[in-house]
């Protein structure tokens, strides 16, 4: 046989191994995801605040930085009490962010840059000015019950009226509100302008299924469901409602955590509702065709409730609870504590799904560059890329964004502003974002240095890292991590992390990462010299540098490196 006759059988094989490597796996157990929070993302038509046409003018972006799917936060018609996390109509568009022709375009382009776009649906309340909580309050055919209404319970001394239980809502304050129309409380596990729906109610079960088909209608490909812990409520069957117990956390009696939520949070029935909807998805691509349908939960539950989630051995549901696993890590985070955060969700929910996610930010919660330490910017982004299964990233920390203290008293702002700032796009005026006059928040003042634009010329910079690690979680070492032995990840040391990935014998990927202010060094890691692939600012190493890690590699303080070898 001639030499390129072997050749071409080589590589016919390596072909034939990778499609049957891959082929095993959706594509949302090896995705990078992207949140759009769409005031903050671009703004088209100068007043301040991001759209979708906005949206749309930047899908390239997210193609170049190797994105499988964005998620939207909520785009629908809202008063804005909680950034349109207050539903009026579930099938419209706010005028905010534009038209439902403007979302059918963005689709269309997202789908011709074979990009997927993901809602985010909230199904656990609306907003007090949907018109099904107006027809409720008016008890109108049909609507009567579709939020929690109780008449509370009326002191037998004073005639006073209390609320049916000493519930604190998610944002403090009492759950329940008193409506002085309908002359009863109603129940808000967020804000009062948030009433939470009955979901014992079939009709209102219905209405949402129907909001999914409306969207899927329009080409979406996944949901982001949000809050599901906090679906269900207890109710005894003489329909009173338990109080729940003094946590010991705080002495502020309206705070949230003033008390335990064992009747309030992750109930067991709560579940039912994504086995229902998961039901209504697969059925909905067995009669559309296509690509899964996924729904991507948001849920900061322990492991066992979010893997019941998946499925509890006759029904499924959520494909992606999501992993904030990584969230509370903070300045103080050593590779133990990551080692400690993944074997919490490996143990559980690889052993048993073979599923995992790692989430780096998002909309309600401090910035990675803020939260783990500027040095520590990329680190988190090489280790979620590099763990098997899909990435989750918060618009913004592909640049290492930090949190903006804006100014503002509790009244006039979320506390969450800090971390929703106009997205960095370039030096010019507003960072790119916007050619209004002003901006809905305050464009963080660092943009003239820190954008998408400076970074693209920085070899190294946050975006770069960003670029090298998404297009390497495409390649067969990354792809092959349902196989046995495919990977494996723990702390070396008290600083150091190390992540390997190996696609059977013909090459391996090694991450090390030093996540303390101290040089480090190992002997004999393996017997394999391997080659300097994606490098940080920290590292004095080039790219192509060759290492023989049967001897002795260094790392710099923060230094984090990708290594390769190939048979
Ligand atoms: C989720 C959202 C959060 C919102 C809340 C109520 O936790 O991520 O932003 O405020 O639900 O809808």
């Amino acid at each position: 046989m001639s030499a390129t006759v072997l050749q071409i059988l080589k590589v016919l094989l390596l072909c034939l191994w990778s499609v049957s490597a891959t082929s095993d796996v959706d594509w949302w157990e090896s995705a990078t995801l992207y949140q759009i929070y769409p005031r903050s993302f671009m703004d088209s038509n100068g007043d301040g605040v991001g759209d979708l046409n906005g949206i749309t003018s930047r899908l390239e972006f997210l193609k170049e930085i190797g994105i499988t799917a964005a998620w939207l936060s909520p785009i629908y018609k809202s008063p804005m009490a909680d950034m349109g996390y207050d539903v009026a109509n579930f099938t419209d568009i706010d005028p905010l962010f534009g038209t439902l022709k403007d979302f059918d375009a963005l689709i269309a382009k997202a789908h011709e840059l074979d990009l997927k776009i993901i809602l985010d649906f909230v199904p656990n309340h609306s907003s007090d000015e949907c018109e099904w909580f107006q027809k409720s309050v008016l008890r109108e055919d049909g609507y009567d019950d579709f939020y929690i209404w109780e008449d509370g319970k009326v002191d037998p001394v004073t005639g006073e009226r209390k609320p049916p239980s000493n519930w604190n809502s998610v944002f403090n304050g009492p759950m329940w509100t008193w409506n002085e129309q309908r002359q009863q409380y109603y129940l808000n596990q967020f804000l009062p302008k948030q009433p939470d729906f009955n979901f014992t109610n079939p009709q209102l079960r219905k209405k949402l299924i129907e909001v999914m088909r409306f969207w899927l209608d329009r080409g979406v490909d996944a949901f982001r469901i949000d809050a599901v812990p906090h679906f269900r409520e207890m109710r005894f069957e003489n329909g009173t409602y338990p109080d729940e117990f003094v946590s010991g956390f705080t002495n502020d009696t309206n705070h949230y955590q003033y008390y335990t939520h064992i009747y309030t949070k992750d109930q067991p029935e709560n579940v039912e509702l994504l086995y229902e909807w998961r039901e209504f998805l697969d059925e909905y691509q067995r009669l559309h065709g296509g690509e899964t349908r996924a729904m991507i939960a948001e849920a900061y539950s322990p492991v066992e409730v979010l893997s019941t989630y998946i499925n509890n051995g006759t029904h499924v549901g959520s494909q992606v609870p999501m992993n904030f696993n990584f969230i509370p890590l903070n300045n103080q985070v050593t590779a133990e504590h990551v080692e400690y955060m993944a074997k919490n969700w490996m143990d559980v929910m690889w052993t048993r799904h073979k599923m995992a996610n790692w989430v780096v930010g998002n909309h309600d919660n401090s910035r990675p560059a803020t939260r783990l330490g500027w040095q520590r910017r990329d680190i988190m982004t090489i280790i979620a890329h590099a763990l098997p299964g899909t990435s989750v990233t918060y618009y913004g920390d592909e640049i290492g964004m930090p949190d903006m203290n804006t100014e503002c008293t509790p009244s006039n702002c979320d506390f969450r502003d800090p971390v929703r700032t106009p997205m960095q796009w370039d030096a010019s005026k507003n960072a790119g974002f916007s050619a209004g006059n002003s901006t809905w928040l305050p464009v963080n003042p660092n943009y003239k240095q820190l954008n998408v634009q400076a970074q693209r010329g920085i070899a190294r910079s946050t975006l770069q890292i960003f670029k090298s690690m998404t297009a390497l979680k495409k390649t067969a070492a990354f792809k092959a991590f349902k196989k046995e032995g495919g990977f494996s990840f723990g702390a070396l040391s008290k600083q150091v992390f190390q992540i390997v990935r190996t696609d059977a014998k013909r090459e391996e990927y090694r991450v090390l990462a030093n996540f303390g202010s101290q040089f480090e060094y190992f002997d004999g890691l393996t017997n394999k010299t391997m080659e300097y692939v994606i490098l940080t600012s920290y590292s004095p190493h080039r790219i192509g540098e060759r290492v023989d890690l049967s001897k002795r590699i260094l790392l710099m303080p923060y230094e984090a490196v990708v290594l390769r070898w190939a048979a």
